[in-house]
């Protein structure tokens, strides 16, 4: 039976809402975009991954990564490391910040990650990949799962023999995404490897890649009885695709555009502090105002303008209309106040799995 987008399922004792899973994404999955993929359908949100060594040594950066607001639930934080002892106490601090799973990257294929033997490196590992996910399901009591690539090389089939491993290590649930470390985003995700990952363990799998679509979202679940998909670059700066994988209306109004860009913003200067979070929010301008939302010459002006602030008003001079939606929006959202530190929230350099 092909589950319905709109189904919950578990992974151990943790209930997931739906069948849809926003990516961890390494400069892009903050708080603000966490829990506007909840509000916009995704059932379960993911930290982008978080350097065990900096938790290790109380690097007060990293540790910002572990904030976590009450309407993010449920929630993986992604941890990534190549000792087990080290893993498995920041698998704890993890847990003690409120995450819902502890998440595992072996997927990362950038150099600065893998020449300290962590993310990608590790499926070429399998006894120290085994180590690690054994300790760490040890130190916690909540669902720990892994997120990997195919192998290294292209054509790999290492997840194949790795997978079943990790599982009777202790896994409850395997994320694949099917391209090689050396493909990095090239080419496709071959998810016909998704669906022979999936025969040959017994959790369940997320299938992650290029699902962009209602239609590939159900083609993927339909073809390699993944238990859910996961939705990653298709939702940058669009959480509008996210709306339309669930079986709602696609395409949003300008004022919509606007309105949600905002509250991305304001959100984010909370997080990260005006100065880093100018600097951040600059990709996502492109994101949200491009697909033909808004012309080429308005995205490149909010460019090179100095503040968010400034930002802001031109967004409201284009769309006037967004002004009341946004405090709509942050009507309904928890108390910044009570909810939400807002204490400065690094972005990692590394470009993810
Ligand atoms: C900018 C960027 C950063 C990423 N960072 C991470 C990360 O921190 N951890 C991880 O497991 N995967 C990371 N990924 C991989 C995604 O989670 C996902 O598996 C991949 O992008 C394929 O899915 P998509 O085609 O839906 O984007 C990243 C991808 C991108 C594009």
């Amino acid at each position: 039976m092909v589950p319905e987008l709109r189904e919950s399922w578990w992974i151990g004792s943790v209930e997931i809402p739906s069948r849809l899973v926003l990516a961890p994404m390494a400069g892009v999955s903050v708080q603000a975009f966490r829990r506007q993929g909840r509000r916009y359908g995704a059932g379960l949100v993911c930290s982008e991954m978080v350097s065990v060594a900096g938790i290790q040594h109380g690097n007060e950066k990293t540790l910002g990564y572990l904030r976590v607001a009450s309407d993010e639930h449920p929630l993986a934080i992604q941890i990534f490391g190549s000792d087990p002892e080290p893993m498995a106490e920041a698998a704890r601090r993890v847990v003690a910040a409120g995450a819902d799973i502890v998440d595992i990257n072996f997927g990362c294929p950038v150099r600065k990650v893998t020449k300290t033997g962590a993310g990608s490196s590790l499926l070429d590992a399998p006894d120290l990949a085994e180590r690690i996910v054994a300790a760490v399901a040890e130190a916690v009591d909540v669902p720990v799962t892994v997120k990997m690539r195919r192998g290294t090389d292209n054509g790999s089939r290492t997840c194949l023999e790795v997978g079943p491993r990790l599982v009777e290590a202790g896994a409850a649930a395997l994320t694949l995404h099917p391209r090689s470390a050396k493909q990095l985003y090239t080419g496709t995700a071959d998810h016909t490897l998704t669906a022979e990952f999936v025969s040959l363990v017994k959790v369940p799998v997320i299938a992650s890649g290029d699902v962009t679509s209602r239609a590939r979202a159900q083609a993927v679940l339909a073809t390699t009885g993944a238990a859910a998909v996961m939705v990653g670059r298709a939702a940058q700066g669009n959480p509008w695709a996210l709306r339309e994988i669930m079986g709602d209306d696609a395409e949003p109004s300008r004022e919509e555009v606007a309105a949600e860009l905002i509250l991305f913003m304001r959100e984010t200067v909370r997080e990260l502090g005006e100065h880093r979070a100018s600097g951040f929010l600059k990709k996502f301008y492109a994101w949200y105002l491009g697909r033909g939302r808004f012309p080429k010459p308005f995205k490149q002006e909010l460019v090179v303008l100095n503040s968010t602030e400034e930002v802001e008003l031109r967004l409201l001079a284009a769309a006037p209309g967004a002004r009341e939606i946004v405090e709509r929006l942050e009507a309904e959202l928890p108390d910044p106040a009570t909810d939400i530190l807002l204490d400065s929230l690094p972005i990692s350099a590394y470009g993810g799995g």
